[in-house]
């Protein structure tokens, strides 16, 4: 069984072909982030229309790269993403998914995103499988997908999920933490649609308030890249942020007061200006908000690992890239089954949305045309738990 999966929520345009063993057999990404720099944050408006100009193009390059002919011949269903997310840009996604279900007479399957996040622990990327394009901003040239140039993507050593060398494959049951810019979530994954939510953000998910954090340091668009570069040179102790309801809420988070403290602590210095000017402060304020981030965020793991007798975590979504959280979870986690995938299935991409429909229904694609986009879709609402 061979899936097309479709990918749309937020400011990546990708489309991938998986097969039911995990393996990807391609993985297009088109990203806007050069797009929304300008703005340093995603506009809804401009989101929705790169997706549509670059939506077949993607699924052009993934079917190529697959070595399928663009006829859909080659594929047994589509699936794509219904929810959560920006609903002009969901809707790029799924009418492209139903027009092409329907043309080729596939069965469409929807798929939950973070459920897709999920399941990117169980993808197998091969090396030299991913096409990624960076879309420039309008005024920089006359760009058209017409014209856009696809770049290899090579993962090189982390094209296969990075769990510890000779543990045994991953499984079920294990604990799921998802960390991305739209979702922060703690789940107990018990099959691969068996889903129970433990806990979520009552507020900004953690890429969020990295994204607020590095727009008030004056750092590009995505901010969370940027600050885990400066983090690493930085003292993580040098300010003492606050790590919000650590104790308190079960396994529920939340960023706001975090964020809202570190912009304090740029104001008393002086604003963004004075940051810059000082030799250390910058990379002191990343390290300290990042050490209190990931801080929060592992020590809920920890309680829910013990109160749910887990031995298996795997951390997802795009802050799962984070190279200080992946260091801090291994030093905390020595006897876990610890599992971060490749950053190419960290970050948005259609591959997960894939994986994640090898375990759902079908629609007939009459049924499909009835699918609706869900913009506050939620998890458990898509998925048993
Ligand atoms: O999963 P994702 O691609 O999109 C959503 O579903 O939201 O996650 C994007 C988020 C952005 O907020 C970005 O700043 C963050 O992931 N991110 C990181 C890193 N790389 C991406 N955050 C912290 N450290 C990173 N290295
Ligand atoms: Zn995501």
């Amino acid at each position: 069984m061979r899936i097309l999966g479709i990918e749309t929520s937020c400011d990546e345009t990708a489309a991938a072909v998986v097969d039911d063993t995990g393996h990807v057999a391609s993985s297009a990404v088109a990203s806007q982030a050069r797009v929304h720099a300008a703005y340093r944050g995603v506009v809804p408006e401009l989101a929705s229309r790169c997706h549509i100009e670059y939506m077949l193009p993607t699924i052009h390059t993934a079917l190529d790269l697959a070595g399928i002919g663009r006829d859909g011949a080659g594929i047994d269903a589509l699936a794509v993403t219904r929810g959560p997310g920006l609903v002009g840009s969901l809707l790029v996604g799924l009418e492209t998914a139903k027009a092409l279900a329907w043309a080729w007479g596939k069965p469409l399957i929807a798929v939950h995103h973070t459920h897709g996040h999920l399941a990117s622990v169980f993808c197998h990327l091969p090396e030299g499988q991913t096409r990624v394009l960076d879309i420039p901003p309008e005024a920089e040239t006359q760009h058209t997908a017409r014209h856009a140039r696809w770049r290899d993507e090579n993962p090189s050593a982390t094209c296969r999920p990075a769990h510890i060398e000779g543990a045994p494959a991953f499984d079920y049951p294990y604990l799921g933490l998802v960390v991305s810019g739209g979702h922060s979530s703690l789940v107990e994954v018990r099959a691969p649609a068996s889903i129970e939510s433990l806990g979520e953000t009552l507020d900004d998910a953690p890429g969020e308030a990295y994204d607020k954090v590095a727009r008030f340091l004056g750092l590009p668009y995505p901010g969370g890249p940027e600050i885990d570069r400066l983090a690493a040179e930085g003292d993580p102790e040098a300010f003492d942020f606050p790590r919000p309801i650590l104790h308190s809420h079960g396994f529920d988070f939340s960023f706001s007061g975090l964020k809202t403290a570190v912009i304090q602590a740029i104001d008393e210095i002086g604003g963004a200006q004075a940051i810059h000017d000082s030799e250390n402060a910058l990379r002191d304020v990343c390290a300290s908000f990042q050490a209190a981030v990931v801080d929060v965020l592992l020590a809920k793991a920890r309680r829910a690992l013990d109160k749910r007798d887990l031995g298996r975590l795997a951390v997802v979504g795009g802050v799962a890239c984070n190279r200080g959280l992946r260091a801090e979870a291994a030093r905390r986690f020595p006897h876990a089954h610890l599992l971060f995938p490749p950053s190419a299935l960290c970050t948005d991409n259609a591959a997960m949305i894939a994986q994640a429909a090898h375990a759902l229904e079908p629609l007939d694609p009459g049924q499909a045309l009835a699918l609706d986009a869900r913009a506050g879709w939620r998890l458990g609402d898509a998925v048993a738990s």
